[in-house]
């Protein structure tokens, strides 16, 4: 095994879904993102943007607009920072890029020592004239679909168990 601490990470990552009310540090959140832009894209073309918003008020309002699609009332479990994933509108490829990234972000966010929960509905969030709203006002130029979210902050409590592992996930064919 060359790398024993990456691979235990990747089997232990679990979604955490309690925090901290602290914010993420500048030096936990920029260590992230910048594992995040090392994830795979479709050609290397990085197409994909990350933002992480860490103001209270633009945190409230994205939990107030996933809501709106059905996942009560703090979908973002009182994170105190929220990581969208956006991937330009009509790349074909947009929504597998994003994923590489959202997860590239949840297992660095575990290296990291941070919680992290891949959350639900951006792609409708953004399809909103609310959530477009909200790009055009933190200055993101360009035509956006969401593709994921992710809740981030210091763990509270233990972690959940990983549910056991379904047979038949893997074939080997020889
Ligand atoms: C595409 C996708 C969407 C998800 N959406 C949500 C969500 O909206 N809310 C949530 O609490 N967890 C969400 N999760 C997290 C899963 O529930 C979680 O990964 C799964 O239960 C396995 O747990 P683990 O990540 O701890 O292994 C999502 C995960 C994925 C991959």
């Amino acid at each position: 095994m060359k790398n024993q601490a990456m691979y235990d990470g990747l089997i232990e990552r679990r979604s955490i879904r309690s925090f901290k009310p602290e914010q993420v540090s500048d030096e936990d959140l920029q260590a992230v993102l910048k594992a995040g832009t090392y994830a795979p894209t479709a050609m290397g073309a990085q197409a994909p943007i990350i933002i992480a918003v860490q103001n209270p008020e633009d945190v409230k309002a994205l939990n107030a607009l996933n809501a709106v699609f059905g996942a009560g009332s703090t979908p973002y479990y009182g994170a105190p920072t929220v990581l969208l994933i956006l991937t330009p509108q009509g790349n074909a490829v947009g929504t597998l890029d994003g994923a590489s990234v959202a997860t590239t972000l949840l297992n660095a966010a575990h290296a990291v020592g941070l919680g992290a929960c891949w959350i639900n509905r951006a792609q409708l969030m953004f399809q909103t004239n609310e959530g477009r709203a909200m790009l055009k006002r933190w200055g993101i130029e360009g035509r956006w679909d969401g593709v994921a979210s992710i809740a981030l902050g210091y763990p509270e409590g233990e972690p959940p168990k990983a549910k056991a592992r379904k047979e038949n996930y893997c074939y080997i064919i020889k």
